[in-house]
């Protein structure tokens, strides 16, 4: 089965106005070589800006994260509507600086996802081991219990909109990635236990991304594993030559 690929560089808290137009103009010069569909998240106050820069190209705008309510007193937050109004709908959730700087947990996260789906939009969502879970081998079972409280509700059907982002938190900007084959191994166990929970079909079609310190230099041994579907990358995303290359490692 041919899944899409992805590839979603997450900005992160980085770029102010004048950086992100600048960024976003060496991004739109590049010529995408593969089939990887392309994502990038700016920063929330950068969106808009963004999408009017991005009007003419193939690249897509995605959220870093949005609040589970419609709307109310919770200062600070954005909505899912109010990032469909201004022409996305692709939010990136459960970043593991989400759930460990912002305390977002799995049941927090079941909300924000409702909450997106039911308006129509794409989720990225991002779960992962920490470095003490892979030591002490409980790395399939704490992925287990994250997809199982936070997205296995759904139905069979709003899995055509949600993309999985496997991201061991022991990868994340450390320069330390999970090795292809490590890659492969959690991946594949992500896409069974997909498959024992809806059915095949369901878990054939997910994309399911790595992240964690992706490179120009690693990218296309990870890309080449039969069940690494693309990326979502942190650091290299921040300058065009290295995210371009990783866009063509497919
Ligand atoms: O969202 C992206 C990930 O946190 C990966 O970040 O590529 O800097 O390790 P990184």
């Amino acid at each position: 089965m041919s899944r899409k690929h992805i590839v979603a560089g997450n900005w992160k808290m980085n770029k102010t106005l004048p950086e992100t137009q600048a960024l976003l103009a060496s991004l739109k010069d590049k010529k995408n070589t593969g089939d990887a569909h392309v994502i990038v998240a700016p920063t929330a106050i950068n969106l808009q800006a963004s999408v009017t820069m991005l009007q003419d190209s193939p690249i897509q705008v995605a959220a870093q994260n949005m609040h589970q309510a419609e709307s109310g007193a919770y200062t600070g937050e954005i909505s899912a509507g109010m990032i469909q109004s201004i022409g996305i709908d692709t939010v990136i959730l459960g970043h593991s600086e989400r759930r460990a700087y912002f305390h977002e947990s799995d049941e927090l996260l079941a909300q924000k996802v409702n909450t997106a789906l039911a308006h129509g939009m794409t989720v990225i969502f991002c779960f992962g081991e920490e470095l003490e879970d892979r030591k002490n081998g409980k790395h399939f079972e704490v992925v287990e219990s994250q997809l199982k409280n936070a997205i296995f509700h759904l139905t069979a059907a709003q899995w055509s909109n949600v993309v999985l982002a496997y991201e061991p938190v022991w990868a994340i900007g450390t320069g330390e990635t999970a090795s292809p084959e490590q890659a492969q191994e959690m991946h594949a166990f992500i896409r069974k236990t997909v498959s024992a929970s809806y059915d095949e079909a369901t878990a054939d079609q997910v994309s399911i991304l790595y992240g964690g310190s992706v490179k120009p230099g690693n990218a296309k041994e990870i890309f080449s594993k039969p069940d690494v579907d693309g990326g979502l990358i942190g650091g290299a995303a921040l300058n065009a030559d290295d995210f371009f290359a990783i866009v063509n490692a497919f």
